[in-house]
């Protein structure tokens, strides 16, 4: 059975203390953060990690991401803590991005996905962190969608994938990030970004230099030992995703061809972006890159429901929340781009 906790308007602490009950036996407990929802389990109990996998049918080589309520569990899950995770944590936590280091000995290898090394996030939402704070424990969290689909940024996202699957569902309404954090890698130096996400590259590169960017961020086929995430298909409809890059314009003017084009062969077609389009499904995401962010996940489940062929998405400008929109589109279309 499923509880689900409503607490969109205002924070129930008697309920929370029901989930973080239901952490510390060991049970699931999706909650929002502020990027997407999380799939939580207790971090250091393995048996309680390895239902997170099974529940989602995710690769056990994909690490999930451990979350916290305050500094000091960093020096609990993590071996050394560089200066410059300090300094990262102080002006970004908490905040959409994951830090990680080198794992200490409790942290099961289970929820490292088998790695030395531990993703740490302290996330900005005050439901989430009153769950970690009441159930004493880190909370290991991947998104909580069926492994492949886009993550969620609603309860009902998450009822839709788990619902009877796990033990709670704490709904918080809509997220306010929509993508998932930066997951930055500091065991390297120069550090690393290994997936870009809620908090742009050029803030992290304000405060600790210039960051490498990992080839696979780009969707090339590299060596991807440290990056495990990074090489599974994901965000992915069921339908066919193309995303058409280039000046705003001419990007408008290559969608309405591939509208008609697709139409011609009987194919429905929908489209997500921000021109305006006559296609069988639209789905606005907004002006600003945040509301692009914000809504594109909810796009993509949308274009599944609505059982569109084909889904055209306008590709945006990479910088800032950019990068990580166009990495999870260009994931999303399975690197099917047309550039115009
Ligand atoms: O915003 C988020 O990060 C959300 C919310 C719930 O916090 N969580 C999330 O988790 O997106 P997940 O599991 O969907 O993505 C975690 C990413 C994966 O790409 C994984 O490979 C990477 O972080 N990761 C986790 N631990 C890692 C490690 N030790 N080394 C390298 N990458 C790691
Ligand atoms: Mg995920």
């Amino acid at each position: 059975m499923t509880i689900i906790i409503n607490m969109k308007d205002k924070i129930d602490e008697r309920k929370l203390k029901v989930a973080a009950r239901l952490i510390r036996e060991g049970k699931l407990v999706a909650f929002p953060t502020e990027t997407v929802y999380g799939l939580g389990a207790d971090a250091l109990n393995e048996r309680a990690v390895k239902r997170i996998f099974e529940a989602k049918g995710r690769p056990a080589d994909n690490p999930l991401i451990v979350h916290i309520a305050d500094f000091s569990q960093v020096h609990e899950l993590a071996r050394e803590v560089p200066e410059e995770a300090e300094m990262l944590a102080k002006k970004f936590w908490p905040g959409p991005l994951t830090i990680v280091l080198p794992r200490r000995e409790v942290v099961p290898k289970v929820t490292t996905g088998g790695l030395d090394t531990v993703a740490i996030r302290m996330p900005a939402h005050e439901i989430a962190l009153k769950l970690i704070e009441l159930s004493e424990r880190p909370i290991a969290a991947p998104s909580a969608n069926i492994s492949g689909k886009p993550s969620p940024t609603s309860a009902e996202h998450v009822v839709d994938d788990f619902y009877g699957k796990i033990e709670c569902i704490i709904d918080g309404g809509e997220t306010r990030i929509g993508v998932e954090s930066t997951v930055i890698d500091l065991t390297e130096w120069p550090p690393v970004l290994l997936r870009p996400g809620g908090l742009p590259l050029e803030e992290i590169e304000k405060v600790i230099g210039e960051v490498r960017i990992h080839p696979a961020v780009y969707g090339k086929k590299v060596d991807l030992a440290k990056a495990p995430g990074m090489k599974y298909r994901h965000y992915a409809p069921n339908a066919e995703v193309i995303v058409i890059e280039g000046p705003r314009e001419k990007v408008e003017e290559k969608i309405r061809e591939l509208i008609a084009e697709f139409k011609r062969k009987g194919k429905r077609v929908g489209v997500i972006g921000s021109g305006r389009y006559n296609a069988d499904e639209f789905f606005f995401l907004g002006n600003t890159v945040e509301d692009v962010a914000r809504n594109l996940f909810k796009a993509l489940r949308h274009m599944d429901r609505a059982g569109v062929d084909v889904v055209l998405a306008e590709g945006v400008e990479e910088k800032g929340l950019g990068l990580a929109v166009m990495n999870r589109l260009r994931k999303a279309a399975g690197y099917r781009i047309v550039r115009v």
